[in-house]
């Protein structure tokens, strides 16, 4: 079988952890996919760190691999847009598979470099995006696309759920707080991101474009950050049975109209959002003929994310191998072995 040549642009938090993936869960993967992945180049900014790997499979010349015609696969994970969307574009126009877990970039550029990948018959993945190791892209584009979505309510950042939760349970600090969500790499490079309502903006804009079926531009977002929560706040909360919880809401309004925003929300303890907490991350919907739905898991972080990326990357796989995306994929008819319960 031939193998599948894959270009990692970015090699922190949800790089490193793709590649530890793909590693350790090789044979595996080989089993189920039907083909080896191998992954040939890394692009990083700084080649001063200390690496595990050997220094010759590193470049800082990000292009040369979305240029590199032995390339059928590009992971993109630096995040933010700049260089993210030109090196995006350019891979694409070269003729490769994409797979990036910048919700940044598919919010401000996402449509285009949608249809982009569309026009070229090419797969531009982006599950890692939102919602860390919770599939949310695939199930809204495909499970739920019958569903008129009436209601979306989201935990999507991870960072900001655990500073909330640790305040709440512990009474922490928040600058305490945040160094730790950001030892733990749950926090973006620049943490405002997370704090201000950022990430969780341009988490929501990917997940409504999806389920509206049209580009929600992040203008159209309110966001109000959680740098206003006290602990007060919380205590006060609390007694009146509730539970603050970062959200973005999105409600249908009218036809091709919605309503979306971004800001610390009293929710009841009794709602199954509120207890989601720590890394966590969870999505309740409601469409008009799924009912009430919530997804959770982990939001955040380098193993829950890889594990999205791996899977987008397994999904182009699949697709190169022959039979396309979405084509049935076979269990054996070999039985798996069971174990009789003992007494
Ligand atoms: N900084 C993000 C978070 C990472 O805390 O949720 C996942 O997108």
């Amino acid at each position: 079988t031939r193998t599948v040549r894959v270009g990692i642009l970015g090699f922190g938090t949800v790089g490193s952890g793709a590649y530890r993936m793909l590693q350790d869960n090789r044979d595996a993967i080989l089993r189920r996919v039907g083909v080896p992945f191998e992954v040939t180049k890394i692009g990083i900014r700084d080649t001063a760190k200390p690496r595990q790997l050997p220094a010759e499979m590193f470049t800082t010349d990000l292009t040369s691999i979305v240029d590199d015609p032995a390339i059928e696969v590009v992971l993109e994970l630096i995040g933010g847009v700049d260089p993210a969307a030109e090196l995006v574009e350019r891979a694409l126009r070269n003729g490769k598979h994409v797979v990036t877990a910048n919700k940044e970039l598919i919010a401000k550029h996402g449509a285009r470099l949608i249809s982009l990948a569309k026009s070229k018959g090419l797969d531009l993945h982006y599950e890692a995006a939102v919602g860390g190791g919770i599939p949310l892209v695939q199930p809204l584009k495909h499970q739920l696309a019958g569903n008129d979505v009436l209601k979306m309510m989201g935990i999507l950042n991870g960072t900001t759920n655990y500073i909330l939760t640790k305040m709440q349970r512990e009474g922490a600090d928040f600058a305490d707080v945040l160094a730790e969500a950001q030892a733990k790499g749950y926090a973006e490079a620049d943490p405002t991101n997370d704090v201000d309502g950022f990430d969780t903006m341009y988490k929501i804009s990917v997940l409504a474009s999806i389920a509206f079926h049209k580009h929600l531009p992040v203008e159209g977002v309110y966001r109000e950050g959680i740098r206003g929560v006290s602990l007060l706040d919380m205590q006060y909360a609390d007694a009146l049975g509730y539970t603050i919880k970062f959200l973005a809401i999105v409600d249908a309004i009218a036809e091709d109209t919605i309503l979306a925003r971004v800001h610390p929300t009293l929710i009841p303890k009794t709602h199954p959002l509120a207890s989601v907490n720590d890394v966590y991350n969870a999505l309740y919907l409601h469409g008009d003929f799924v009912g009430d739905l919530m997804f959770s898991g982990r939001g955040a972080g380098s193993d829950p994310t890889a594990s999205a990326v791996v899977g987008d990357l397994l999904d182009v796989g699949r697709n190169i191998a022959g039979g396309g995306s979405g084509s049935a994929i076979p269990f054996d008819e070999e039985p798996l072995k069971t174990c009789p319960i003992d007494d």
